[in-house]
């Protein structure tokens, strides 16, 4: 998916292909006003405000705490991106769009992932020091309390988009009892999965920090003792022996360069059972680039925030075989672009 300039007549048409139109403004100046402009709107709650009845300014605002006219201009802004509309009296309603995903309440909701992003807005100002010196942010060493709190919340978010496919997709093996999902985090996916399977318990393996907000999160899901947490450091916690049936590891190794993930990939088939799964969930990018592909702004985006960056199908299998896994096998989840699991057996 690429966001991307739509001319609105004929005129504009004309100048986008001749290459008069300032493409750059639109792509960088619009972009950051469309993003802002959206996560305030979530913040101040505008939209909670708006969930029961539609309302003038002046009543946003006071429902919001927030300066009448000031409001105004927001309301109006979220109106032109399509979140709000204007009745003919003049109030302020939400619509199908704003009413799914950013209610709070909506079970579709992404206001935690808003959230997130006003901590992700400050990572990404390392952009330039990270090409200059080719240093990280090193997001998981640098986050305060507060932040540990709003990524494990962002990555709740982004995670039940897809749960309910994950649940329904991921090749289980037969009588599988035992699951360790490594960076679990929040532990949905974990929870969606033991949900499916019936005779399936999980361990979610994820560092004490974010254990510490992610917890109250798994409460939620009511797993009791089936799925369980594991506070530990991937990297030097040992995984034990033929102990797993399934070994899940989502949105992590774009965090870990390809040397990591050859030792990890290693230690993960001696912690599987034989005919254990090791499936690897994240957002993958093609060998090489292509005008309109996201995938390699996300690749900068990790590697900046964070280390490393997107792998593709390729690199992926390659460790696994290298740890000794049996040939791949790809699964492109439909609910997230370019997401998929790289699925190895041992
Ligand atoms: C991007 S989040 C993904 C969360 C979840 N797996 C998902 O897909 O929604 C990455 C998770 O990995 C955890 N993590 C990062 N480094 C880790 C490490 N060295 N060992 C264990 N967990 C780690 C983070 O704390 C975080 O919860």
């Amino acid at each position: 998916m690429k966001l991307t300039s739509v001319p609105e007549n004929l005129l504009e048409r004309l100048a986008l292909w001749l290459g008069i139109a300032p493409t750059p403004i639109s792509d960088t100046h619009v972009a950051f006003m469309m993003a802002r402009t959206i996560m305030v709107g979530a913040k101040l709650g505008i939209f909670e405000a708006l969930a029961q009845q539609s309302a003038s300014a002046a009543h946003v605002a006071q429902r919001c705490g927030s300066d009448t006219e000031a409001t105004k201009k927001l309301l109006n802004s979220l109106v032109h991106l399509g979140y709000l509309s204007q009745e003919a009296n003049k109030d302020y309603s939400l619509t199908k769009l704003s009413r799914k995903w950013m209610l709070k309440s909506s079970k579709h909701s992404i206001y935690d992932k808003m959230m997130l992003q006003f901590v992700e807005w400050k990572l990404v100002e390392h952009y330039e020091d990270y090409v200059r010196h080719g240093q990280p942010a090193e997001m998981h060493q640098v986050l305060s309390d507060d932040e540990w709190n709003t990524y494990q919340k962002g990555m709740r978010a982004v995670a039940r988009v897809s749960a309910w496919e994950v649940a329904k997709r991921t090749p289980v093996p037969k009588g599988a009892s035992q699951l360790l999902d490594i960076g679990g985090s929040h532990g949905y996916y974990s929870a969606s999965l033991c949900k499916k399977h019936a005779q399936l318990n999980a361990t979610i393996l994820d560092l004490p920090e974010a254990i510490k907000y992610a917890s109250p999160l798994l409460a939620e899901e009511q797993m009791g003792n089936r799925v369980q947490y594991q506070a530990g450091n991937v990297l030097t916690t040992d995984l034990g022996q033929s102990q797993y049936d399934v070994i899940f590891i989502s949105s992590l190794l774009h965090h870990f360069d390809a040397e990591t993930n050859i030792e990890l990939a290693s230690r993960i088939y001696e912690a599987l059972k034989p005919g254990g799964h090791f499936i690897i969930q994240d957002y993958v990018r093609d060998e090489r680039v292509r005008k309109g592909d996201h995938l390699a702004l996300l690749d900068l985006y990790f590697a900046a925030t964070s280390r490393s960056g997107t792998w593709s199908v390729k690199e992926m299998a390659g460790w696994q075989k290298q740890a000794g896994f049996k040939a791949s096998k790809t699964i492109w989840l439909r609910s997230i672009p370019r997401h998929a699991q790289v699925v190895g057996k041992k």
